[in-house]
């Protein structure tokens, strides 16, 4: 694969959010592909974060990039047409937090984004047996969803290789993301294992020099 197919989405939940849009600019200057948005409820996980107004801010502010929102919420549906309106380009849930994923599913096309489905490092793949064709994003989480800065759970590798096998028997153009402990020395083998967007929170906003990080994760893809 080459590496422009590779997609660097820092999250910001490791960002400084009393200064989000400079925060936001300067990681897309430093080379980030797009902006990972992560939705906590303090319900289907524990912690709370940000909702659309966030969203709509950055596109105000002038994020033209595309914004991943990750909405770890029960329920799901209600929030689909406010993420939609304040300019979110992928929108990806869980299985666990939606009582109809098909439905879901449909509704995030609709209203006019990029469906994702999450899976939960214990969840199994199953729930792609009769939607993938429907997705534009399959989301492996590597930690358990509701803190950044938690370390990568290796079993994700085997189902990323899982994962990779399905997408490419379905012929369908959907990415693979990986969210969770992505760091500068693990990413070649995350993406060794199929992953095509990486998600990276602490690994880039914990550090001064934005570029030099996103550089040096460019460099491991490049050689995986
Ligand atoms: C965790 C979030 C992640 C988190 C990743 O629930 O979905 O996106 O920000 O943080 P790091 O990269 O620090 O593990
Ligand atoms: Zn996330």
């Amino acid at each position: 694969m080459a590496d422009k197919d590779f997609l660097i989405a820092p999250s910001i939940l490791s960002a400084d959010f009393a200064r989000l849009g400079e925060e936001v600019d300067n990681v897309l200057a430093a080379g980030a592909d797009v902006v990972h948005f992560d939705v906590m409820d303090n319900h289907f996980v524990p912690n709370l974060t940000i909702g659309p107004l966030v969203c709509e801010a950055l596109r105000k502010h002038g994020v033209t990039a595309p914004i991943d929102v990750h909405l770890m919420v029960k329920p799901v549906d209600r929030l689909i047409g406010d993420f939609a309106a304040a300019g979110a380009t992928y929108i990806s849930f869980h299985p666990e937090a939606s009582e109809h994923v098909h439905r879901t599913i449909g509704a995030i096309r609709e209203a006019g984004c990029k469906p994702g489905l999450v899976f939960n490092p214990a969840t199994p793949l199953d729930h792609l047996d009769y939607v993938l064709d429907d997705l534009d994003l399959v989301l492996l989480m590597s930690v358990n969803p509701g803190f950044g800065g938690q370390s990568f759970i290796g079993s994700a590798l085997t189902k990323l290789e899982q994962a990779r096998t399905l997408i490419d028997a379905s012929g369908c153009d959907v990415r693979l993301e990986i969210d969770g402990g992505v760091k500068i020395d693990n990413i070649g083998e995350i993406a060794a294992a199929g992953a095509d967007m990486f998600v990276a929170g602490s690994a880039i906003f914990g550090t001064d020099d934005y570029a030099a990080t996103i550089a040096a994760m460019r460099d491991q893809l490049a050689k995986a």
